[in-house]
């Protein structure tokens, strides 16, 4: 599935996520229990003091008070604040050995998460906002967080106190307490309950809104050169605040509904309070319960009510975090399109050699890409693809690497379809030299020593010698240490292709596939770069994508590829005597040289 999570509704989306969670608690039962102890520890401590400020008050209204001993009254004072600080004592214990838990699940769901998208399909990948996704994680973790905490801090210790402090009006006094508490216990959670549905519609506008505001700003900053080229900055900012404009009127929306439910449930407290109190008042009047009691009921009512004032708050904000984590759990139920068969093997590579075999493809039903691409690259052979640009040549190289499986036909390297064997092989086994280098940002030496991270430091100077990209490093102030720059940015698209060519020489491949990997150099440059390439060929089978054909003339095989067919495939010198499509490229060329 690949619907956006927020078409699914709330409401039958919460309880999944509680229930995906659990798999990741497993692995700390232990600290659980330990903290629902210190929980129960700290909630029975909590209870007990009303009961004993009763005792303290009833002991301290005694006539005989003066007469008596005063050691009744101190002691219960003594045992009063012991409670008080076991209470306390037990609360930082349960925070402190919780928070482990909190911290290792979010920890294990963020990596697993990060692990699945990386395992997606590139189309997956094309089709989403990067700001978007990482803010989905972002908010599904810290949502993780929020409903742990607020599980076992809140939510779970409220209802035992409830609990609690219910049965201890049953036993000790009349039933009618007991209802009080319960009616308005009942009325206030039904009240949060249907009154927070009702806001879910506007919490999720909001979310949404932010994530639109955000992933636009994200994407706007990243093409920073590409705004100025345009002068467009007054454009971009203009829809980013059209965005924020949606932003703040759903957050107004959203501040008014929670007006309403405050107001309610503050309505629902005082009439529960107020009716207790009227209550004990007359039960003391008519000398059915001393001052003593009427204080404990009185704390009682407050006590019940400060964690529940919080519960409307809680379930709110779980009702979200829910959500959130809902759309963090529904990128790891995207499946990928490409993936490996069951029980694949290792691909075994002996010569390198790759065959095309009637190969039709396209990205969309509606649009063929490559009809009927039938060739072979022999062992340690150089094959060249022409070609006019959006003829299906970067496709090509898209699924030999299998970014994407072909629609009919197959691709086969060595003899085994590549299908069948594990991707992970399939993609070992291949270098590529991208048609647009994107590099990370960090250093030129981070950069190449990416292309095969186990590779000591003399293999990296080694691929950087190969790709003549030393005389360009010796003159850089940092060296090999100087940064790029956001993807790449502060490098010329020479100097990015090269470091994208000695990375891919890092990994020595046993296929290495240039996608106009010279394209952005001048004749000098890519001169000295194709005497480099050469000086490594016989190590690979290699594929060039090409657009100067003059780049292409040794090639060993030169497939001509024309609106996703092949036309014609040769030698330089079979095409020429053939006189058609490549001998036609090559005379527009060659009167006008680049
Ligand atoms: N991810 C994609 N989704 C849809 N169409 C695509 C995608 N990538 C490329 N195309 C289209 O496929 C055609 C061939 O693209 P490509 O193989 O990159 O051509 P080139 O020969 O210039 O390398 C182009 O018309 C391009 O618009
Ligand atoms: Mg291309």
């Amino acid at each position: 599935m690949r619907g956006s999570q927020n078409s699914v509704p709330l409401e039958s989306v919460s309880w999944r996520s509680l229930r995906d969670l659990i798999p990741h608690l497993a692995a700390f039962k232990g600290r659980i229990a330990l903290a629902l102890v210190c929980l129960i520890g700290a909630k029975v401590a909590a209870v007990g003091l009303p009961f004993l400020l009763k005792r303290v008050v009833d002991s301290l209204n005694t006539e005989d008070i003066q007469t008596h001993l005063v050691v009744v009254p101190i002691t219960l004072v003594v045992a009063y604040g012991l409670v008080r600080f076991a209470n306390v004592l037990f609360g930082e214990l349960r925070d402190t050995v919780f928070g482990r838990v909190t911290e290792g699940a979010m920890r294990r769901v963020g990596h697993q998460v990060f692990k699945h998208l990386h395992s997606l399909d590139l189309a997956y990948h094309l089709d989403r906002r990067t700001g978007g996704l990482s803010r989905d994680i972002e908010r599904g973790v810290n949502g993780i967080s929020f409903l742990m905490r607020f599980m076992v801090f809140n939510i779970v210790p409220t209802f035992l106190e409830i609990g609690m402090i219910i049965a201890l009006l049953l036993w000790n006094y009349s039933a009618w307490f007991a209802l009080i508490v319960t009616l308005s216990v009942v009325a206030y959670i039904g009240f949060s309950v249907v009154a927070t549905e009702w806001r879910t519609n506007f919490i999720r506008q909001m979310n949404q809104a932010e994530s639109k505001s955000s992933a636009r700003s994200v994407d706007s900053l990243l093409n920073f050169e590409t705004v100025k080229y345009f002068n467009n900055e007054a454009y971009e900012a203009d829809l980013y605040d059209r965005n924020l404009k949606e932003w703040e009127q759903a957050r107004r929306s959203n501040r008014l509904t929670l007006f309403g439910l405050n107001t309610g449930q503050s309505l629902i407290i005082a009439l529960a309070m107020t009716s207790a109190m009227l209550l004990a008042g007359f039960r003391v009047a008519s000398g059915a319960m001393t001052i003593g009691d009427f204080v404990l009921i009185n704390a009682l009512m407050i006590q019940i009510f400060v964690p529940l004032n919080f519960l409307g708050f809680v379930y709110r904000e779980m009702k979200g975090s829910m959500a959130n984590i809902d759309a963090m759990f529904s990128l790891l139920r995207v499946e990928s399109s490409v993936n490996d068969e069951l029980g694949a093997g290792d691909l075994s590579i002996e010569a390198g050699n790759v065959r095309f075999q009637n190969v039709q493809f396209s990205y969309q039903s509606e649009r063929q890409i490559l009809d009927d691409v039938t060739f072979t690259v022999e062992p340690k052979q150089k094959v060249a693809i022409v070609g006019s640009s959006g003829s299906g040549k970067s496709t090509i190289m898209k699924l030999l690497f299998r970014f994407y499986d072909v629609g009919e036909g197959s691709i086969t390297i060595d003899g085994q379809d590549i299908r069948s064997v594990k991707q992970h092989s399939l993609r070992k086994a291949i270098g590529v030299v991208p048609q647009d280098t994107v590099l990370f940002n960090a250093s030129i030496f981070d950069n190449i020593n990416y292309g095969n991270v186990d590779a000591s430091e003399e293999e990296v100077r080694e691929a950087i010698r190969l790709a003549y990209l030393d005389d360009f490093i010796n003159d850089l102030p940092d060296g090999v240490n100087t940064e790029v720059g956001e993807r790449g940015l502060k490098l010329s698209g020479g100097e990015k292709q090269r470091v994208a060519i000695a990375r891919a020489i890092l990994k020595k491949p046993a296929i290495m596939i240039f996608d106009e990997a010279t394209s952005s150099l001048d004749s000098r440059a890519e001169q000295r770069i194709l005497t480099a390439m050469d000086s490594v060929r016989g190590d690979y089978t290699s594929i060039v994508i090409a657009h100067r054909l003059s780049t292409v003339i040794d090639s060993d095989l030169i497939v001509v590829l024309d609106r996703g067919r092949i036309v014609e495939q040769g030698t330089h010198d079979d095409l020429l005597s053939k006189a058609g499509h490549y001998a036609s490229l090559w005379e527009i060329q060659h009167t006008r040289p680049d």
